[in-house]
């Protein structure tokens, strides 16, 4: 295989305003502040397995615009195959935010041209990868999700993250999770897709063999065949941006490394916890140098 791990999943660039309030219809409030980032679940959990020493690709959809080349820039600059397809037209996808000095936040998504991808724009090599890694698009892209489970090969690892986007949309997903081995989700979307919060029934219910719940500071509770509790790192956090994604990069990284279930989720909260203490949803994720503390997991398992 060409590749560890392959993303596929909406491209967007973050642009957050700090406001001195957030503006109601027909008011108007200033902006004192503006940070941009990259931004993309599939791609944030990409570049973590990057930065552990993965062999990486994305593909996804951009416009040849200002926004979509700094998308590309980043991941190439991050060491991943950019299998990212270019339209000639329309805007790459935003999520605008503000937030006020006591931290509410007010989204705006704008998905642009990502729910444009057709799979004759997913070059085959992108595909050849032991893991495929799905996480949402607004509208459309989920056709493409759909069809790319039907021409992979058998042999590949798939996993899925909803995110709150696809777990209000249960129905529509369902062809994508019968093709998911592990569906990776936060409590309140598992209660979204099935009216509960116990992993071991939502597999049986949804498909996949593998569930993993993130709780926030409450840790996380992961079954296949049985299950784990496992709980977070006390840290101090910072900004919890990404928290989920980097969460993602961990856990995937271990069980593709062939750790078990345990090991794997503490070593996902590890690297949450590394993203959570900085900035921003890659800012601190950390290089090879946390594999030693994946190391020291897998010798306290035994
Ligand atoms: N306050 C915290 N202290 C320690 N760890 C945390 C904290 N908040 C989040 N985490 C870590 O981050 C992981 C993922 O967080 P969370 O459960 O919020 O996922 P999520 O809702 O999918 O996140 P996101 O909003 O980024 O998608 C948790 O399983 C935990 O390891
Ligand atoms: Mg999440």
């Amino acid at each position: 295989m060409k590749f560890d791990a392959t993303g596929l999943g909406a491209l967007n660039m973050d642009q957050l305003h700090m406001v001195d309030r957030i503006a109601g219809p027909d008011e108007e409030t200033f902006v004192s502040g503006f940070i941009e980032s990259c931004g993309g679940s599939a791609a944030n959990t990409i570049i973590g397995l990057s930065r552990l020493g993965m062999r990486t690709a994305c593909t996804g959809k951009v416009s040849d615009d200002r926004e979509g080349a700094l998308l590309r820039e980043n991941l190439r600059s991050e060491g991943v195959a950019d299998h990212v397809a270019v339209s000639g037209s329309g805007r790459s996808g935003r999520v605008m935010g503000f937030v006020d000095p006591e931290g509410s936040r007010a989204l705006y998504v704008d998905p642009g041209v990502n729910d444009s991808l057709r799979l004759h724009e997913i070059p085959d090599e992108a595909l050849e990868t032991r893991l495929l890694h799905l996480t949402s698009f607004a509208g459309e892209g989920l056709r493409v999700q759909r069809e790319v489970l039907e021409v992979i090969d058998g042999s590949v690892t798939v996993s899925l993250d909803p995110g709150h986007l696809y777990a209000v949309r249960s129905r529509e997903i369902s062809g994508i999770l019968e093709g998911t081995d592990i569906l990776l989700t936060n409590q309140r979307e598992l209660e979204i897709m099935t009216g509960h919060t116990d992993p071991a029934r939502a597999a049986e219910e949804l498909g996949p063999d593998m569930v993993v719940m993130k709780m926030g500071a409450g840790g996380v509770r992961a079954w296949n065949g049985r299950e784990v509790h496992v709980p977070a790192l006390k840290v101090k956090c910072r900004d919890s941006t990404g928290a989920g994604d980097a969460f993602n990069a961990g856990f995937l990284y271990a069980w593709m490394k062939g750790h078990g279930l345990e090991v794997s989720c503490r070593f996902g909260n590890y690297l949450a916890s590394r993203c959570i203490q900085g900035y921003g949803a890659t800012g601190s994720l950390p290089g090879q140098e946390a594999l030693r503390v994946l190391e020291e997991y897998a010798v306290d398992d035994g």
